[in-house]
């Protein structure tokens, strides 16, 4: 039997991967997408058709709204809210990284953090899952088994570049051909991403250690990919890191360690994360963590979780170059 999957905001980046990976997904079938556009419904409008799954690819402060909504209506639908409307476990925290209320308070703390590889038995037939950010599940997937092993101090240096997709498509001068093409610049300086709330949270709540993040965003003039590189401080060789993160994720279809830094064309249009490990001088380690800020970022681990949360195999209908399609 086919699961009929509503997708919220499918004229945006997110969506519309979305779409694309529930186009040859084997048991998913798109049920109606919204956005302004031919061929879509409102969004609004949205909101009253009946699904077996939403997937909402909207901005935050929209987003957590539509969630309480849909879980009114539709209580026995899977929600998966790509937003960070739902990611921080408090109003506290959501206000001082976002400068505003949350859109809906009630449902913070209440949707497992869907950064599967460390969430897949809360995620397992969910209702409701906040799906992680794209810089932040590129940081987490590498921190989470080095915080947890104890094998690295909290203060963490982290340069990341990210393909222009990851800032939407709505209108902005910096993101003109023009502007982008043959540049290369940082954004977001000092402690202002809101990622690092993100990671610090999720950090915490995995392991009871609050990490003190230094994380630099830069934008690179490509569509699609994040690459970030991490510098940790540790006493331990860079063997003992690479082994814990390897361990983590052995038998893990989407998350491989590999001898080389990953490039951006090894995970891009994919579900993978490619992670590397290697010496950074007396008393530090650099490693290297690439994802498709679409797939492993966005919609590829959207649909990871939304199969979790239906029961599915986990990885059913995701591109993987190591694994293939499941
Ligand atoms: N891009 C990424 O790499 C990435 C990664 C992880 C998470 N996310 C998150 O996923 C969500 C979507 O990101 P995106 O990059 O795909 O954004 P986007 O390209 O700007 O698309 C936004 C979507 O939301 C719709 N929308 C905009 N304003 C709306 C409103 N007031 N009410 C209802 N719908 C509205 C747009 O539809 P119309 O314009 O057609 O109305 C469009 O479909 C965001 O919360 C983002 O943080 C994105």
């Amino acid at each position: 039997m086919q699961v009929d999957v509503g997708v919220f905001g499918a004229t945006g980046y997110a969506g519309r991967e979305a779409v694309r990976l529930l186009s040859v997904h084997p048991r998913c079938r798109v049920a109606f997408a919204t956005g302004r556009a031919d061929g879509h419904v409102s969004h609004e409008e949205g909101l009253s058709r009946r699904a077996d799954a939403y997937l909402l690819a909207l901005p935050h402060g929209v987003s957590g709204s539509y969630a309480e909504t849909l879980r009114a209506s539709f209580p026995a639908a899977a929600v998966v809210d790509l937003s960070a409307d739902l990611r921080l476990p408090t109003a506290a925290e959501y206000a001082a990284w976002y400068q505003h209320q949350p859109p809906a308070p009630a449902l913070l703390g209440r949707a497992p953090y869907g950064l599967t590889e460390w969430s897949r038995d809360a995620v397992r037939g969910a209702r409701l899952v906040a799906n992680p950010g794209c810089y932040a599940t590129a940081m987490a997937l590498p921190l989470l088994p080095l915080f947890a092993a104890g094998l690295v101090e909290d203060d963490v240096v982290v340069d990341a570049k990210s393909g222009a997709t990851g800032a939407g498509k709505g209108p902005r001068e910096d993101l003109l051909f023009c502007e982008l093409a043959d540049d290369f610049s940082a954004y977001a300086p000092g402690r202002s991403h809101r990622h690092i709330g993100e990671v610090e949270a999720a950090l915490f709540a995995a392991t009871g250690r609050r990490p003190s993040l230094t994380f630099c965003p830069h934008l690179l003039p490509v569509k699609r990919g994040i690459l970030a590189t991490l510098y940790v401080r540790t006493p331990h060789p860079a063997a003992a890191l690479r082994e814990a993160i390897a361990a983590r994720y052995a038998g893990e279809r989407f998350v491989h360690v590999v001898d080389a830094p990953p490039r951006l064309s090894d995970v891009a249009h994919t579900n993978d994360s490619r992670i590397s490990v290697h010496d950074g001088g007396p008393g530090r380690v650099v490693v290297f963590s690439a994802i498709d800020n679409l797939g492993k970022g966005a919609a590829g681990q959207a649909i990871q979780n939304l199969n979790l949360a239906l029961g599915l195999e986990e990885g059913l209908g995701l591109p993987s170059l190591s694994g293939g399609r499941a």
